[in-house]
């Protein structure tokens, strides 16, 4: 007995330090991700010139070879790939704020797609996530923060500036679902 619960004591350290994992976006998120992405049944390069497939998947190996799917993709097949790839960027936002930042669902899928968009490492030096990290109002942050956030190659794109628009008008939206903290 004694030795279960100090075995199960260690296990939960350990799962604070080293995993978490992000809750899942919802609905709402997954759709406004791929509606902006596209969806492309093959290879083609993104504004910046990197291969990329489905909706928004940034292809890895030549050919896009390391998915699992065949090429040319099914819609049904690049769902999936999506919701593959969001994980990486769910768990970004989840570890990146501190556990004193309450999200709602909204407010998390908003910075989910924005991270999914940008990548973790500059959503993880971002002064959007410092701001939070420190205590602001999220709705204040990311409708100041999130709108900077519209430049490819140094150019301002008017889908980037749309899609900033369209992640601030979903965290804006009311909800009562919980996101963050994650409780990890
Ligand atoms: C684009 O981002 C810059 C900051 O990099 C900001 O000053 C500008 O207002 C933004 N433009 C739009 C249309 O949001």
């Amino acid at each position: 007995m004694v030795r279960l619960a100090v075995a199960s004591a260690t296990l939960l350290v350990v799962s604070k330090a080293y995993a978490c994992t992000g809750p899942a976006v919802n609905q709402a998120t997954v759709d406004l991700i791929a509606g902006f992405e596209g969806f492309s049944a093959d290879v083609y390069d993104d504004p910046t010139g990197n291969p990329t497939i489905g909706y928004g998947h940034l292809c890895q190996l030549t050919g896009c070879s390391e998915i699992p799917y065949s090429i040319p993709l099914s819609e049904a097949d690049g769902k999936s790939l999506l919701a593959d790839d969001v994980i990486s960027p769910q768990d970004c936002i989840t570890t990146q704020t501190a556990a004193s930042v309450t999200l709602n669902a909204n407010q998390y899928g908003a910075l989910v797609s924005w991270a999914y968009n940008v990548g973790c490492g500059n959503s993880g030096s971002s002064s959007l996530i410092t701001r939070l990290n420190n205590g602001e109002d999220p709705q204040t942050v990311i409708a100041e923060e999130l709108p900077l956030w519209n430049k490819s190659g140094g150019e301002v794109l008017p889908g980037l500036v749309r899609r900033r628009a369209a992640e601030v008008d979903l965290a804006n939206t009311a909800t009562s679902d919980p996101a963050l903290p994650a409780g990890c």
